[in-house]
């Protein structure tokens, strides 16, 4: 029989920070990373989120504020959600959308990309990403794609380089990339929230954003955002938009989604984007608040799995943080 060495190659090749290093198969870069930020036209003062450690829902002008430390800290890549003041159930008003990103585009230029979530749920009076029938049973599919191919162009004219559409409609990537190359905006490009799923990991955003579904009609999300019980239907959705006209396709929530970025990227050559949630980063931030583990190594080895599995870029609140931690990164 053949006889056997301890330590093997195996434990040689993790022997120290050096050797680790070298043979590290992920090289984690703050370059593709996307900083989700909210502004609330309610506000005077930007307040905190429960489970949001060091996330605060803004006011435009600390928004500003805010935008200049992470491009301090090498981000330049914005995810924004605007919540307006005022509730509506038909007819919206964007105005604070388009004021918020050509402030934004006034003071940074193209310094920033700037990608605007496009969805209803902080928009309406029940909460749903859209516009629902007279007895709120139901959430209506070409209303809402009407409506928010409006909104869309409206972003595009504020000076959006992205529109990012969360509302799970079927058909909005093709209605809004039609409109949007008939009007001229031919270079705002789409990522759209491809592989969306019906998840309980969004409870600190919908905090964040007011977006909660109270309606007495649609409970919940079920009947416009994907199961967990099917990844058919992400793979579909997810080369369905490709096929309408989607620059990047995400997934989302992320950690628990990998297997799907890694099917999906057998299966496409767009970037796909993974959107590590409100729900997954607050489990982080509250373990760490208790001691059980160390906040900045847990946000380390999420991002490095989810580049594992394909995703090229990441979303993450924590997003501000990756400059300095990858620098600083202990193989
Ligand atoms: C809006 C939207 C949601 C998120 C992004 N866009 C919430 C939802 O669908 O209820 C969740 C993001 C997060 O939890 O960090 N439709």
């Amino acid at each position: 029989m053949e006889k056997l060495f301890f330590p093997s190659t195996q434990r040689r090749l993790r022997a120290n920070q050096h050797i680790r290093e070298l043979t590290a198969t992920v090289r984690l870069s703050h370059k593709s990373f996307i900083q989700p930020v909210f502004i609330d036209q309610s506000l005077s003062y930007p307040r905190t989120v429960e489970g949001l450690l060091g996330i605060e829902v803004h006011t435009i002008h600390s928004a500003i504020e805010h935008i200049t430390n992470c491009i301090e800290n090498g981000i330049s890549s914005f995810l924004l959600f605007p919540v307006p003041q005022k509730k509506q159930e038909k007819q919206f008003d964007f105005s604070f959308a388009t004021l918020l990103i050509h402030t934004i585009k006034k003071e940074f230029g193209d310094a920033v990309w700037i990608a605007a979530d496009l969805c209803l749920c902080s928009y309406t009076t029940h909460g749903h990403c859209g516009i629902l029938n007279d007895d709120h049973s139901k959430l209506l599919n070409s209303k809402t794609v009407d409506v928010l191919n409006h909104y869309a162009l409206q972003l595009a004219q504020a000076g959006a380089n992205c529109i990012a559409p969360s509302d799970m409609m079927d058909g909005r990537i093709a209605a809004i990339r039609t409109s949007l190359d008939a009007l001229g905006f031919d270079t705002v490009s789409i990522m759209s929230y491809a592989s969306k799923f019906s998840s309980q990991f969004y409870g600190p955003f919908r905090d964040a954003c007011n977006s909660a579904p109270i309606s007495k009609g649609l409970q919940n999300r079920k009947t416009y955002q994907i199961s967990p019980f099917n990844s058919n239907d992400a793979i579909a959705s997810a080369l369905r938009d490709e096929k309408e006209g989607a620059d990047v396709l995400m997934v989302k929530p992320a950690m628990l989604y990998t297997d799907i970025i890694a099917k999906l990227k057998q299966l496409t050559y767009k970037p796909i984007a993974a959107y590590h949630v409100s729900g997954e980063y607050a489990a982080i931030e509250l373990l760490a608040e208790k001691g059980l583990l160390n906040r900045e190594a847990a946000h380390l080895e999420v991002w490095a799995a989810l580049q594992r599995s394909g995703a090229d870029i990441i979303i993450s609140y924590a997003a501000q943080n990756a400059k300095t931690w990858i620098e600083n990164l202990d193989y």
